[in-house]
């Protein structure tokens, strides 16, 4: 009997589970299945510039609904902490202020997903996308979106925070220069990455008490976990 093959991997499908035995999850594969079924659990992109406040939200939330925060900026950071052979480029990426390429931020996010995706109530995807590529190689590779939280504050806040935040933080990239750098990488990308999904876009005004902000990010989120 011929045998079928998957398109991408090119290896035989066979009928029963694991489908394919590579597994390679390209969507694109007859065998594919997302690891997520956003119909139970919901995927929230947390975006906004640096500064405007995606961590501090974050929290709130994992307190109130449980979701999994999965910050890519946490995830690269433990990456270069780990010391693996990216690690050094990582670190010269991430002082200039620049993107590091997304094989690597999306290899990142893939893994943390897949290994919490069976517990997980929902996921809060902290600082991803930065591009409009980014976007798009998420939803081919994971799963679609459900909600997009944009807090959205003037460049002047942003780096008045974190310069505010720069002499506790300990982070390499709080200095003047580098926020400089990394308000223009958010701004040369963000119109574009927004204008993807006018229908699944929340924008927030994050110029207000922590609080406030909150209670905005609650009312769009109750209605997906009710
Ligand atoms: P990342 O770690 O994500 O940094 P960021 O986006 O610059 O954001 P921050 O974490 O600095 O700020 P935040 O928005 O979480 O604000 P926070 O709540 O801390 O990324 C770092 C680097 O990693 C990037 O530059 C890039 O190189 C790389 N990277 C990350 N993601 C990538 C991706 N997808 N692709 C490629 N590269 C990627 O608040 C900031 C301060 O403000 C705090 O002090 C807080 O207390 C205060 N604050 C918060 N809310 C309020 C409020 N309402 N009022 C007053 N103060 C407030």
């Amino acid at each position: 009997m011929e045998k079928k093959l998957c398109e991408p991997c090119k290896e035989p499908i066979v009928d029963k589970l694991p489908p394919c035995p590579l597994m390679c999850k390209s969507p694109k594969c007859k065998a594919y299945m997302a690891p997520i079924d956003t119909s139970k659990k919901s995927i929230v992109w947390v975006l906004g510039g640096p500064g405007s406040g995606k961590g501090t939200q974050c929290d709130k939330i994992v307190a109130k609904y449980g979701f999994t925060h999965l910050s890519t900026g946490d995830l690269l950071r433990a990456e270069v902490k780990s010391g693996s052979e990216r690690a050094k480029c990582l670190t010269a990426i991430m002082e200039r202020g620049e993107l590091v390429p997304n094989e690597i931020v999306l290899d990142l996010l893939k893994e943390a997903i897949l290994a919490r995706a069976e517990e997980s109530k929902g996921f809060l995807i902290d600082g991803y996308p930065r591009e409009k590529s980014q976007g798009i190689a998420f939803e081919e590779n994971i799963a679609p979106v459900s909600v997009i939280i944009y807090f959205e504050a003037s460049s002047e806040t942003l780096t008045q925070r974190l310069l505010g935040r720069a002499a506790s933080s300990g982070r390499a990239d709080d200095n003047e220069e580098t926020i400089k750098l990394r308000l223009k990488t958010f701004l040369d990308n963000n119109d574009l990455v927004l204008a993807q999904y006018p229908d699944k876009l929340r924008r927030i005004n994050a110029e207000r008490p922590v609080d406030e902000i909150f209670a905005e990010v609650q009312s769009i989120l109750d209605p997906l976990v009710a």
